[in-house]
């Protein structure tokens, strides 16, 4: 079968036609998939009814996967197998999850512009995202090219970016929704990571912004001028122009590359209807930059 790509932005984000991910994909069409995250960084699939064994299955032909983050969600309340996260509305039982279900306050995380584990060291290559179950409105997930973010900013602000590096932690974004008073496990769990807040790709060579809602320092900065300066960058780079907005159908696939965008998901009534939606990630090659000494 012969894969085809159609844009679906002016920048980036595009749709895939002609395969069926039920099925073992061939080395060609691993790699047609691989330069066309390279080169539009988002992809659709449509009409991919997969189970979770078929969601893996195709995962593994790109790398390695990293288990999904856990912020609050006890190992004993996940709902999927750990390799997977979680971004549902659901309880093991798969019923809706109340109001205050601690769970359900954690995945507020989402909601904030972020790339999926910065948060570690190794961070995350690619991310795929499977829709089960939908909303009848709402709960789009919307993606950020950063390349083009990147780009877009004057010589003065890319040569003051250029050799920075960012602390994450997912307690930072955590901290954004109010969360506070972190346990001494959490703590020592969440250690800060150190990345480059500019990244190439190792393949286009394209420089990118490695932003997210994790971020909670530059090195070396004072931590209020930092925050306030990635507050700016982020407000940049998530302009309008720089936005995909993917409306979900059931059984659609997206894969994006965590290197080159940033993504958050957007309300929907939660506490009425089953949004069922599953998330394999594919582990990043390494730090961006050397981590701190112990
Ligand atoms: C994710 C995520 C957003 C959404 O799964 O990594 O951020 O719309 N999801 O579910
Ligand atoms: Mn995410």
């Amino acid at each position: 079968m012969t894969i085809a790509i159609r844009p679906l932005h002016p920048l980036f984000a595009g749709e895939v036609s002609g395969l069926d991910l039920r099925r073992p994909v061939s080395p060609a069409d691993v790699a047609a998939i691989e330069a066309g995250m390279d080169r539009y960084a988002v992809l659709v699939f449509h009409d991919q009814p997969i189970d979770d064994e078929q969601h893996l299955a195709f995962t593994k032909a790109f790398g390695t996967p990293q288990k999904g983050s856990n912020f609050v969600a006890k190992r004993d309340s996940l709902r999927l197998d750990p390799v997977f996260a979680d971004p549902s509305n659901l309880d093991k039982q798969g019923k809706l999850r109340d109001r205050f279900d601690a769970t359900r306050l954690g995945r507020f995380g989402n909601r904030l512009w972020h790339t999926d584990a910065s948060f570690w060291a190794q961070g995350a290559k690619y991310s795929l995202l499977s829709a089960r179950t939908i909303p009848p409105t709402g709960g789009n997930t919307e993606f950020a090219d950063m390349r083009a973010a990147y780009d877009a900013l004057d010589a003065a602000t890319k040569a003051e970016v250029e050799d920075l590096a960012c602390e994450h932690s997912i307690l930072f974004s955590r901290a954004q929704l109010g969360f506070a008073d972190f346990t001494a496990k959490e703590l020592e769990d969440n250690k800060p990571v150190r990345q480059r807040l500019v990244r190439t790709h190792p393949v286009t060579g394209r420089k990118s912004l490695y932003l997210a809602s994790h971020i909670g320092g530059i090195v070396g900065w004072p931590q209020p001028e930092a925050l306030a300066f990635i507050r700016d960058l982020i407000e940049h780079a998530t302009q309008r122009q720089f936005v995909y907005a993917h409306t979900w159908s059931v059984a659609d696939l997206v894969m994006w590359d965590n290197r080159q965008t940033m993504h958050r998901g957007r309300p929907y009534d939660d506490l009425t209807y089953a949004r069922d939606m599953r998330r394999t990630t594919i582990a990043g090659d390494g730090p961006t930059v050397a981590q701190a000494a112990a």
